[in-house]
């Protein structure tokens, strides 16, 4: 995106091309326009905690206490040579076993604390640019240090944070460090949380004059005489050393890409200070952005200081109206429209939560065909790219807070979400928490209060809602602190309420917790089985069926959200071990329909025939015996016939569909579905022969080589007439061939506990699926075969198109370097390099970085000392000790023995064979310079692996 060049508009001094400049010298550079670039690539990563070591001695203790000293594996020098390499999203969780001693709400899967630590450089070009470290989301709880200054601590898993690298950035050979400590043990919900950094990381590089993250904020709004208007509000911060005068423009342009709208305002942005610019641009007559026609605008803002562009930020909108109305519902655009609306957590068969961007399409194209327009985010904000793809595709949004507590740190978490999701036209509503204890009470209410109002300080154009499960009907309570009251269950409830409060809009934010497992139809609690005939349920929800109807039956409840469009792994009701993920989903874990998918399609598809016969026919046994059959179908009614023979003509009920009992014989069950008498859809049921082969199915026919994109492909058990097996578990055997590497795997069945990494695994009632990604400048045929025992094996290729990688910051292997030095007075005779100082002295010697000179004011000779703890490797091997610009004659000493001289004042490097040996070991470098000049340790001091001879 950064190879965009400006040059729209006409706007000469505009004409700024990012790539085109980064890497020019450094005063040009605080004009580079902003850059983003990720991070994702080239981590080392620990799985288990590394104890940090136990500090003893004043000396430890002091420098413990000081900016920059972080210990163990948070040091910059720690050895991280020997830990495995990972590129992001990355959930150690989901690579690990099965363990029924493991929390099962979490999906018996060991968490634990794990370590991740990045190397990277700096071109020196960029001193001088603001620079920040933004991580998407890392579960559960972290703490970050960056060069060993500890410069995050993250408590939520969902929210995003970002770290100012400037004021301690290292520029040239210098190598910056990131270590994360990322506690998974700590849990935020009682779903699959996944462990790790499993969303995005980048590197962002601007004008110390910069809109902040997350910093514009333009979302249209109708006027009440019909006229649109995009108001936006750009606030810019400035970590520059003086105040800035800019000037902010903003372009709206269509889909088309053509400017139809602009606006601008100046001001002046003073030192660190966040500073809102607004202006507002009119929009007449703009395409609106709906469902069925997800219409979306580009804004482009751009700061100009002086006439030169310092930064450059594209959004997106969407034109549309939304209204909940206590009587009739929601309006869309002024439009009725009932939400079809599902629950969701964020993972995915063999990825865990860390979900390729491209799966995010994948699944809501899946949602979409089954006639669902809204996703509740359970229970917690997704990621960024999600509510991307919504926007793209037409997909409603409840957008939820994780933790309810109007605290400080948890209102910041709150309005984080608000600031970041509110220009997304896919959010149609905020919910301030899930059924907490506390609903029912004053003390809720005034919580829900205070959170209501910091979202309101942010956006005013959406409704807040809760998800209450109870405490509705009472004294005063969280429902009477939100503009849409949201019931969880409690369906009985819906009309009491709404007689006592007639003018509160509702609407269902969960419901129905119904359980299915794919492809079975009869309940078998011995193999933790639910039947898929809509008829198991929890306690506390209802069937699909009778959750809808009393949805639909309701004008005035706004929509439904079924608990849950897929299903996810941790929370296995209603089975315990070793069951290890829901049966709630209206589909699998992989995205395979259950019956739940084709009921709610012929509920909520209207603009078409739709028609479903269930079960599968493959009931070979039960020959004579009745089986139960349902049509799912938005027709008038349904003829089944079997075998040719016409059983019988059926009306269909809305609501609870059309069933018969059919006595079993093995042929073709057939349904044709009529509206009006006049046939308009029909399917079928075969049984089939025994598997005989597979079959590769993958979801698309092309992919982009970036190293981005990823698909899921379906793997099939089919019989010899290539019809899929429904009873058929073969395990399978896959081989990648060409520019992708498999991801994950899985086959929806929640019971199952094969490893969902490698290229082993198998299908469940005949399916199967392969998570693929694209590796980075792949480009040309990439094969996907499957094998099984005594089955034909199938090959599937997809073309792989080149393109380049998103711009990234390259990852590099871990230079042991030794930053910071004490540095002795400077005395007028050669000292003795072993010169003993107290522990406790803190104040005799100076504390100098490598990069730097030092004046020799009032001699000539000084001592630099620096104690540490060599890598493993070199511990062990012996490795080369190199100063690079060294100014001064020196004299090298390690542990007390003379190592080498460098014998020229000239400013040069100093290459020596440095020994092997463990434990503490203490450099002293006496310096000898003509008095009043400048020497010292001018570049970098590092160890390298392999002994060199000496200079
Ligand atoms: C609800 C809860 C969901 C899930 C569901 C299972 O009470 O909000 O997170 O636990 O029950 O039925």
């Amino acid at each position: 995106m950064h190879k965009v060049c400006f040059a729209f508009l006409g706007l000469v001094s505009l004409m700024v091309c990012a790539e085109a400049r980064a890497g020019d010298d450094p005063a040009k550079s605080i004009e580079t326009g902003t850059e983003r670039l990720s991070l994702d690539k080239g981590w080392r990563f620990h799985l288990g905690d590394i104890p940090f070591p136990v500090i003893t001695g004043h000396e430890a203790s002091y420098a413990n206490a000081k900016a920059g000293k972080a210990w163990g594996a948070a040091a910059p020098e720690f050895d991280d040579t020997s830990w495995r390499m990972v590129d992001l999203p990355h959930d150690w969780v989901v690579e690990g076993p099965f363990d029924e001693k493991a929390n099962l709400s979490q999906g018996y899967r060991p968490r634990g604390i794990s370590w991740y630590r990045r190397s990277f450089k700096i071109p020196r070009s960029d001193k001088g640019r603001d620079l920040e470290i933004q991580f998407d989301g890392v579960a559960t709880h972290c703490t970050v240090w960056v060069n060993g200054i500890v410069a995050a601590r993250n408590w939520c898993g969902y929210t995003s944070f970002q770290i100012d690298l400037t004021p301690f950035a290292r520029f040239g050979d210098d190598v910056n460090t990131i270590a994360v400590q990322v506690d998974a043990n700590a849990m935020e919900g009682w779903w699959y949380e996944g462990g790790g950094i499993y969303r995005h990381t980048w590197l962002v590089k601007r004008n110390p004059v910069h809109v902040i993250t997350d910093g514009i904020y333009a979302n249209p709004v109708q006027a009440v005489d019909g006229m649109w208007t995009l108001p936006i509000e750009a606030t810019l911060v400035n970590s520059g050393r003086e105040a800035a005068d800019v000037e902010v423009t903003s372009f709206l342009l269509d889909p088309a890409g053509k400017e139809v709208a602009r606006g601008n305002n100046k001001g002046t942005i003073g030192v660190f200070h966040n500073t809102p610019i607004s202006f507002t641009l009119p929009v007449s007559s703009p395409h609106l952005w709906s469902v069925d026609d997800p219409t979306l605008y580009q804004v482009r803002t751009i700061v100009t200081r002086d006439g030169t562009e310092v930064d450059n930020v594209t959004t997106h909108c969407g034109f549309r109206t939304e209204r909940f109305d206590a009587q009739k519902g929601f309006f869309l655009n002024g439009q009725s429209l009932k939400i079809h609306g599902v629950c969701d957590h964020q993972g995915h068969a063999g990825v865990g939560v860390a979900v390729p961007d491209a799966l995010f399409d994948f699944r809501i194209r899946l949602l979409k065909e089954m006639g669902v327009n809204a996703v509740r985010c359970a229970h917690n904000p997704p990621n960024a790219e999600f509510l991307d793809a919504c926007d793209r595709l037409g997909m409603m949004v409840l957008d939820e807070n994780r933790n309810f507590n109007p605290t400080p740190e948890y209102i910041r978490q709150l309005q984080w979400m608000v600031r970041r999701d509110r220009n997304h036209p896919s959010v149609i509503i905020w919910s301030v928490f899930n059924e907490e204890p506390m609903q029912g009470s004053e003390a809720g209410y005034e919580m829900v209060r205070r959170m209501s109002a910091a979202v309101k300080e942010l956006d005013t154009s959406r409704p807040i809602t809760a998800a209450m499960s109870g405490g509705i009907l009472g004294g005063l309570n969280v429902s009477d602190a939100v503009d849409l009251v949201g019931f969880n269950y409690q369906q009985g409830n819906y009309d009491k309420y709404h007689q006592s409060h007639p003018d509160k809009p509702m609407t269902s934010s969960e419901d129905t917790s119904a359980f299915m497992t794919r492809g079975e139809w009869a309940d078998d609690s011995a193999k933790h089985i639910c039947s898929s005939y809509d008829t198991e349920r929890a306690p506390w929800g209802a069937t699909h069926r009778d959750a809808w109807q009393a949805v639909a039956a309701r004008p005035f409840v706004a929509g439904d959200f079924i608990w849950t469009g897929f299903d996810y792994r941790g929370e296995p009701t209603p089975y315990k071990w070793p069951s290890v993920s829901s049966y709630f989903g209206c589909m699998d874990l992989c995205g395979f329909p259950k019956m739940a998918f084709y009921l709610h399609q012929a509920q909520w598809v209207l603009d078409h025939p739709i028609i479903t016969l269930v079960p599968h026919w493959n009931w070979a046994g039960k020959e004579g015996k009745p089986i139960k059959v349902m049509a799912l179908t938005n027709a008038d009614s349904v003829e089944l016939s079997l075998n040719g023979q016409v059983i019988s003509e059926q009306p269909v009920d809305k609501y609870k569909m059309v069933s018969w009992d059919v006595p079993y014989a093995p042929g073709k069950l057939e349904a044709v579905a009529k509206k009006d008498g006049k046939e308009v859809a029909r399917a079928s049921v075969e049984t089939t022969g025994p598997a005989t082969g597979l079959k590769v199915i993958p979801d698309r026919a092309a992919a982009t080589g970036d190293g981005w994109d990823a698909f899921p492909v379906t793997i099939e058990a089919v019989d010899s007439e290539g019809r899929v097996v429904p009873t058929a578990d073969p395990s399978v055997t896959f081989e990648i061939g060409g520019p992708g590497k498999i991801i994950g795997l899985g086959n929806g069945d929640p019971t199952c506990h094969e490893p969902e990494k490698g290229d082993v695994h198998s299908l469940f009632n005949g399916y199967g699926q392969v998570i693929v990604q694209t590796n980075a400048n792949g480009s040309g045929p990439l094969t996907l075969t499957a094998r099984a025992d005594g089955l034909t094996s199938s090959e599937a290729s997809i073309q792989v198109n080149a393109a380049p990688e998103p711009p990234f910051v390259p990852g590099l292997s871990p230079l042991f370097s030794l930053p910071r030095w004490n540095m002795s007075p400077v005395v007028s005779s050669a000292p003795d390099p072993n010169l003993v100082v107290a522990e406790n002295d803190m104040n005799s010697w100076t504390p100098v970085q490598t990069g730097h000179l030092q004046t020799f004011s009032g001699g000539t000779f000084a001592l630099y000392r620096v104690k540490f703890q060599p890598f493993g490797g070199i511990q062990q091997d012996g490795g080369t000790l190199i100063f690079h610009s060294l100014r001064g004659n020196a004299e090298v000493w390690l542990d007390g023995k003379h190592l080498g001289t460098k014998s020229d004042a000239k400013e040069g490097n100093l290459a020596l064979p440095f020994p092997s040996g463990g434990g503490d070991r203490t450099l002293t470098v006496v310096i000898e310079a003509q008095a009043g000049q400048q020497a010292g340790l001018n570049g970098l001091v590092t160890i390298e692996p392999g002994v060199s001879g000496g200079k």
